[in-house]
């Protein structure tokens, strides 16, 4: 790494008007969020509209493990996110706007007014279905509009919505709904991607021969065929037809839950992270208006999918929250050419773009010219998250998106961190590329080492963070001991993050990626262990070892080493049933780049797999392969390189 102060790239002069806190602020404000953290917060909860005023703000232990925060208000999510806004004279103001998959499809302007009216319609049409406070609504939809509707309907009236990307295979679909008992189910015909169609629908009736929902809510969108079951499956245009546009807004507490997000981990199943009402309102109303530093007026784009937890903080509740407009994009960057992205942006004025390292690498590829033929003027910030943005990258994304004159936040933060973390923040700091920056107000992150030791000034080591903040999960839905096992107990008292990171003299954090067994894949979360499981239910598969090795697009590839029973060989035929295989199994995102099919694995005497060695294979890294005698049969090694090389 070079010397940090070359790096520097200083932020633009003026902050302007807005929300832009200088440094000074920055660090007054960060200062008073350690020291008088209940004063600080109770602070910002006053944007909040709450039934009942919390006093008691922060209430939490991470030894046992329980986090509250103002545990004793009252208040409704929707109601902050939409009715709000409409009583105080905004119903006119556009919330939405939706620019369609087919460049030439209607785009879609959405007031605060007509989404009270759409968000009241959907929460009737789920109460008509039976749906009740607390119950657990599976949401699989396309990236329209009745996604967030639906999302914010169940905030509306209480119940828990599970967001699932639409990426998932019926079996990942039932496996949800099955970790959440949800009996009811929102979903659309088809979803368009790049012209593709995606069989929304039938993914859904797919899963539902495993597991039994009660109810399946069905948007009418591509108008493509689908089955409907008697009894069970309901279009969405049909069933809402007759009911009311306006549905009160049910008063929850603080601590009731508002959300499900499967995310995966480095054991077992994905874990349903739960986030609660309050303390995730507080957290993304306050993130969104310091991190993007919004002004009234401007249009706001995420390219994310509400199937993750970027779309749900910074695509429906952050921005709502703040009474911005957002733009919801239902296709992707290469279609119908590589130049979509800034065509949108230029088409609709965006002022603040926010996207992965892994678009602006596929991007950049592409070449300026797709970027130069668009007017981008309108773009005064741009941001970056998933995972770590490589400095060329960096530098493309400020040089040629941004003119070299608009300040980038890359924000790092995680399914259960409910929002950012740790960020520059464009009126304050200066910025280094690659370098996620400081933290946010309120976050303490620690680097330990292994051993828990903890690491003073510039250093590398594992993250932690030491206090709690209000967006953070309260536990993993059904399992709290999951929770506990998982984020308290690697450096006992302490939040782990499950990431490495650097902190150089300027107290900027550089983010290393995941030290578990958890790869990012195109800023997909994935946890090894679910490929290799999925890879293991193959007839003919007696063995799996899955790592993430580099990749110039993705960030990480998935690379899997494959054992076979006896009698099975290998050939190109079943490498691609195997790929097929794993599509069906959990979805498209976790396709492997690479089988290496192996007649054995590296394993210890006592049979432990030695996943360093076959990480730095994968990397096509052998001179630190580092001590093998300790393998029961160090000859495997010669062979999977050699197989390697072959490739
Ligand atoms: O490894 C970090 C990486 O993404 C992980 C969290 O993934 P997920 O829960 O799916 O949330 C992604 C969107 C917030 C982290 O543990 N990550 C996220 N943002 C960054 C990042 N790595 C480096 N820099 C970032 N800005």
């Amino acid at each position: 790494m070079s010397d940090a102060t070359s790096e520097w790239v200083r932020k633009p002069s003026a902050a302007g008007e807005g929300t832009a806190c200088t440094l000074e602020e920055y660090e007054a404000m960060y200062a008073r969020s350690l020291d008088d953290s209940d004063g600080f917060w109770a602070e910002q909860a006053e944007r909040i509209d709450w039934i009942e005023k919390p006093s008691n703000i922060a209430d939490w232990s991470y030894d046992p493990v329980d986090i509250k925060w103002f545990a004793d208000g009252k208040l409704n999510i929707c109601h902050n996110a939409v009715d709000r806004h409409v009583e105080a004279g905004h119903g006119n103001r556009t919330a939405l706007i939706f620019e369609p998959d087919d460049p030439d499809g209607a785009t879609r302007h959405i007031t605060y007014a007509e989404l009270r009216r759409e968000v009241s319609r959907m929460a009737n049409t789920l109460l008509k279905m039976g749906v009740a406070k607390g119950d657990r609504v599976t949401i699989y939809m396309p990236m329209v509009p009745e996604g967030a509707y639906a999302m914010l309907a169940c905030a509306r009236i209480g119940a828990i919505h599970s967001v699932i990307f639409g990426g998932f295979s019926p079996d990942a679909i039932a496996g949800r709904v099955e970790d959440c008992k949800s009996d009811w189910i929102v979903t659309a015909d088809e979803g368009l991607r790049g012209s593709k169609t995606i069989p929304l629908k039938a993914n859904v009736d797919a899963a539902l021969e495993k597991v039994p929902a009660k109810a399946v809510l069905v948007l009418r969108h591509t108008g493509g065929n689908v089955a409907m079951k008697d009894g069970r499956d309901h279009w969405y245009h049909e069933l809402s037809a007759d009911v009311p546009d306006e549905c009160p807004c049910e008063p929850m507490g603080a601590e009731d839950p508002l959300f499900i997000l499967y995310t995966s981990g480095s054991t077992g199943k994905p874990k349903g992270v739960l986030h609660t009402t309050g303390g995730y309102a507080v957290w993304t109303e306050t993130t969104f208006r310091y991190v993007f530093d919004y002004r009234e007026g401007e249009i706001y784009w995420c390219t994310a999918d509400i199937g993750w937890v970027t779309g749900h903080s910074y695509i429906v509740y952050g921005p709502l929250l703040n009474g911005a407009t957002a733009l919801m994009f239902e296709g992707v960057p290469n279609y119908p050419d590589h130049d979509r992205f800034w065509a949108v942006c230029d088409k609709h004025k965006v002022n603040i773009f926010y996207t992965a390292p892994t678009a602006i690498r596929a991007l950049m590829r592409e070449g300026d010219a797709h970027v130069t033929k668009h007017d981008l003027s309108s773009i005064r910030l741009l941001g970056s998250v998933g995972e770590p943005i490589n400095p060329e990258a960096w530098r493309w994304y400020h040089d040629t998106v941004g003119k070299g004159s608009v300040p980038i936040i890359d924000t790092w933060w995680q399914t259960e961190t409910g929002g950012t973390m740790i960020t520059t923040l464009p009126g304050a700091h200066d910025m280094k590329p690659g370098s996620a920056g400081k933290p946010f107000f309120g976050i303490c992150p620690q680097l330990v080492d292994n051993d828990g030791g903890v690491l003073e000034g510039a250093a590398s080591g594992n993250l932690c963070i030491t206090r709690s903040w209000p967006g953070q999960a309260r536990t993993v839905y059904g399992d709290h001991e999951r929770f506990v096992q998982t984020y308290f107990s690697t450096y006992k008292g302490k939040y782990f993050t499950g990431d490495g990171c650097r902190r150089d003299e300027d107290g900027y954090y550089w983010i290393t990626g995941r030290v578990d067994d958890v790869i990012n894949v195109s800023g997909h979360r994935m946890g090894t262990a679910e490929v290799e499981s999925a890879l293991v239910l193959h007839e003919k598969v007696s063995e799996a070892a899955v790592v993430g090795y580099p990749h110039d697009i993705k960030g990480q590839g998935i690379y899997c080493y494959v054992t076979l029973k006896v009698g099975e060989e290998p050939s190109d035929d079943l490498a691609a049933e195997l790929r097929a295989w794993v599509r069906k199994e959990i979805g498209p995102i976790a396709t492997p780049d690479h089988l290496h099919f192996t007649p054995a694995l590296p394993k210890t005497r006592s049979g432990k797999i030695m996943r360093r060695i076959l990480r730095k294979i994968a990397e096509n890294d052998y001179g630190a392969l580092g001590d093998t005698s300790t393998l029961a049969d160090p000859s495997v090694v010669d062979a999977l390189i050699e197989g390697r090389q072959n490739r």
